[in-house]
């Protein structure tokens, strides 16, 4: 997508071919700025400090970040230490483990010599899928927009509300939850976007209206308690949002804050839909229970980060000193309250049958 009318990805290969290049999102919007990866412990810094972030994108900087560990270490030991480094840095979007497991399968085989190059690939392989992923995802909630704008009088637009960032930047390209809205407005249908701010990053605020603005979709910034506000007053016909983690009967796990936002929609009546590629889903877990939650530090809520007058970009403190703060970072949606599943593959019910309507070839693992 595009950024002051230039096209980017998130992540690309370094010109060397042994580094990767990332847009540092900690200092958007105010700032484009990359940051050339060069070490495992470069990636693994900036998983964790959310340079990057997002579940897709975690998986592809994970991926290189491997790729890059293994040209200095190609050993069976070497291998499993790096990945069990970059593994544990976020524990919630199942994205990382599963992009460690995709560069570990295709290059344990090798011998040790072949495996930094096959690596390499593998990682440029698993950003390219999100990609075309990520586009399919579109194509089919596009569908979905469209019915809704078709029963709409006079060409109004169609509202949907948006919870963090679920957009290109959180993945490869396109983005997941505003894949279809970003196909929507491309095909000249009207769409809305209201966007929530999602404390305590502000994921929503910094990144979605950022990405919404370069691509010239309408949007509005909301205070995240405001969502419930709009769907009663009949202002949001559609809510989509992407996922960390989607367990095997459909409980989804995303940015804390999402579960509310689906008890307001079925209180309201609003289609509450979850846009999510094939590697969201972790078929493992059988129920949302068990997804892990990561607690981040707690100056992420004690302590906000904006752009000053003067242009400088400082954290200034909300609160008393001492004052004592939780961070849980995700929650778990119950799949009854999602309306349905948006993947690459189409749309299906949030129920371990849907799911396996869409990916057939996991029946025989489920049975
Ligand atoms: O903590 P983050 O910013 O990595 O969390 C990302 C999210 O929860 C997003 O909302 C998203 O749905 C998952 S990535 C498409």
């Amino acid at each position: 997508m595009k950024i002051d009318g230039k096209s980017y990805r998130t992540i690309w290969p370094g010109a060397d071919g042994a580094s990767a290049v990332i847009i540092d999102q900690t200092r958007l919007p105010h700032r484009l700025e990359t940051v050339t990866l060069r070490t495992v412990e470069d990636a693994a810094h900036a998983i964790l400090s959310m340079q990057v972030r997002g579940a897709p994108l975690i998986g592809a900087a994970a991926a290189y970040g491997l790729a890059i560990a293994i040209q200095r270490d190609a050993s069976d030991r070497g291998i499993d230490e790096a990945t069990a480094f970059l593994a544990k840095q976020r524990p919630t979007a199942v994205n990382l483990r599963w992009a460690l497991d995709e560069v570990r399968g295709a290059v344990m085989p090798l011998p040790t010599e072949e495996r930094a190059g096959a690596a390499f690939a593998k990682a440029q392989a698993i950003a390219e899928d999100d990609v075309e992923t990520c586009r399919s995802i579109g194509v089919h909630g596009l569908g979905l927009i469209r019915s809704i704008a078709a029963a709409k009088a006079d060409g109004a637009p169609v509202n949907i509300l948006t919870h963090c960032n679920a957009g290109w930047l959180a993945c490869v390209d396109w983005g997941t939850a505003t894949s279809p809205i970003y196909h929507a407005h491309d095909a000249g249908i009207p769409v809305h976007v209201w966007v929530g701010e999602t404390r305590p990053r502000n994921q929503g605020a910094a990144l979605t209206a950022f990405e919404l603005n370069g691509h010239g979709v309408p949007h509005t910034l909301i205070a995240d308690n405001a969502g419930g506000h709009l769907m009663q007053r009949g202002q949001v016909d559609l809510c989509i949002v992407g996922a960390d983690r989607v367990a095997a009967n459909g409980d989804v796990a995303n940015k804390i804050g999402t579960y509310l936002k689906a008890l307001a929609a079925h209180d309201t009546g609003v289609p509450f839909y979850v846009a999510l590629p094939y590697s969201t889903i972790d078929w493992q877990l059988a129920s949302g229970g068990d997804i892990p939650i990561e607690e981040r530090n707690a100056d992420e809520v004690l302590l906000m980060q904006g752009q000053l007058d003067d242009g400088a970009i400082a954290r200034v403190a909300l609160t008393a000193p001492g004052t004592p703060a939780a961070n849980p970072a995700f929650d778990v949606t119950p799949a009854r309250l999602v309306t349905g599943l948006i993947t690459e593959r189409g749309i299906a019910p949030a129920n371990r049958n849907g799911l396996l309507s869409l990916y057939p070839e996991r029946l025989e693992a489920a049975s």
